[in-house]
């Protein structure tokens, strides 16, 4: 995809772009040559012009100068779209015709419902009903405001909110997808948001714009997903903080949490944002996303695996992550001609790999953990077996009280990071083998000094 048919991809949802395309080729090839063709920017500046964009805004996203732009359209599409509208030639005063004219003749389709143009699209759903069940309980049901849903990379978050989106589209009247994977900031995120809700003009503040967009959903029911927060916070820092740059996204969260409407803020993140700790709201809540138990081996059958007992170790291997079985499973297709046993190294615990995606994700996902949670993940690592709080209280390095070693475990927890389990009253904190393998073999150092 060229970089100009990124621009303005909104304007898809509510014009007839498609006959816009193909009677302008039309037309311009009348005025020039019979093989012309409308251009990947011709049909950017279109888009922009559609969805409000001033010259000056559209140059500017094309990183052209604006007398640049302005020859491009007193030569080409001013004229192939007065044409096209029946109009005189050099009528066009105001590039705000061409909006209207546009829509006199007919080519505006109604009124948006759902810009799920961001979502990835599904190939394949397993399992997952509990989760969205609860979903449906709490969104639909229940009216709650703000839930994020938390997990591992690859563990199924977007593919969750995006099957909750289609399952219930027809509930809401606006649908709004964002990913925030390439981290906007909060005024542009407001800008384009607003926009979707036909406001143009914008008040100043970043206060007064929030208020706007609830506004907005409170006088109607919408769903607002935010896909991938944890690309917004902050490495090496308390958890779940933001970065400088988007500290402000705090206030929108809040008061999305906090404030009277009928809508909801679906958010997913591999870290819980700071915010859900402090929202005093009642309609708030996290919910955690784990293995996909069963339902897991039903990936490998995708992969076309000869079903076998190994599937269950395997899938336990890789703690029921569906993009780590993806591409674990495509590894033992092409190296171990699909033989899973012994792939698993005949049961040595430790004899997984870690996918290259999984390397840099939990790279990542460790450089935001703070010193103490790092130390505590490196002495289970370097233990291997699940350790009681005791054990690790009194571990030598660590030597902590309780009362400093809860924060961290119970963030390590929300990360996905570690697994508590209770059995017969006693705690053990366990790491997953996925885990305990990068640890061992990629933050070697670390561990060591955690142990010495
Ligand atoms: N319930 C499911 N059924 C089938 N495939 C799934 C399911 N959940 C996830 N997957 C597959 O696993 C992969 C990762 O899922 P997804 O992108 O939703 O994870 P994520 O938790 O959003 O990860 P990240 O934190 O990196 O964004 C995708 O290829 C997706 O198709
Ligand atoms: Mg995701």
């Amino acid at each position: 995809m060229k970089f100009e048919d990124r621009l303005f991809q909104e304007a898809e949802l509510s014009w007839d772009l498609a006959k816009l395309y193909l009677q302008l080729t039309h037309v311009k090839q009348l005025t020039t040559s019979r093989t012309a063709k409308l251009t990947a920017t011709e049909k950017a500046i279109l888009r922009g012009f559609l969805c409000n964009c001033s010259p000056k805004e559209i140059a500017n996203q094309l990183h052209w100068k604006l007398n640049s732009l302005r020859v491009e359209l007193t030569r080409g599409l001013y004229r192939y779209i007065e044409t096209l509208t029946t109009h005189e030639l050099n009528t066009i005063k105001n590039w705000r015709d061409i909006a209207q004219w546009l829509e006199e003749e007919g080519y505006k389709t109604s009124q948006p419902k759902q810009d799920l143009l961001q979502a990835p699209s599904l190939s394949s759903f397993y399992g997952r009903e509990k989760e969205l069940e609860i979903l449906e309980k709490k969104i639909i049901q229940d009216q709650y405001n703000l839930i994020t849903l938390l997990g591992m990379g690859g563990i199924g978050k977007t593919t969750l909110a995006v099957k909750f989106a289609q399952q219930n589209q027809h509930k809401f009247k606006y649908i709004i997808w964002r990913n925030l994977h390439h981290t906007p900031l909060l005024k542009d995120l407001l800008r384009d948001l607003l926009r979707f809700f036909n406001h143009y003009h914008l008040p100043t503040t970043i206060n007064e714009q929030i208020s706007l967009l609830i506004e907005c959903l409170h006088t109607e029911r919408c769903l607002l997903i935010f896909d991938g927060l944890e690309k917004l916070l902050g490495i090496n820092n308390l958890a779940g903080s933001y970065q400088k740059e988007h500290s402000n996204y705090s206030q929108l969260i809040k008061r999305i949490g906090e404030e009277f409407h009928q809508s909801c803020l679906l958010l997913t993140s591999q870290d819980e944002p700071i915010d859900m700790l402090f929202i005093r709201g009642n309609k708030v809540d996290s919910l955690q996303i784990g293995s996909l138990g069963d339902a897991a081996q039903e990936i490998l059958k995708e992969i076309s695996f000869p079903r076998s007992h190994s599937w269950q170790t395997m899938s336990e291997h890789y703690g029921g992550n569906p993009l780590a079985l993806k591409l674990v499973a495509s590894t033992i297709k092409e190296f171990f001609g699909g033989n899973m046993v012994q792939f698993l190294g005949a049961n040595q615990e430790f004899d997984i790999i870690v996918p290259t995606y999984f390397q840099q994700l939990l790279k990542e996902q460790f450089e935001r953990l703070s010193a103490l949670e790092r130390n505590i993940i490196c002495t289970l690592a370097v233990n291997r077996q699940p350790m009681s709080l005791k054990q690790l209280q009194e571990h030598s390095k660590l030597q902590i009280s309780l009362t400093k070693l809860l924060p961290p475990l119970k963030s390590l927890k929300k990360r996905s990071l570690i697994e508590v389990i209770d059995e017969e009253s006693t705690i053990t904190l366990k790491l997953q083998p996925l885990i305990m393998k990068y640890l061992l073999t990629e933050q070697k150092d670390l561990v060591n000094v955690a142990i010495q």
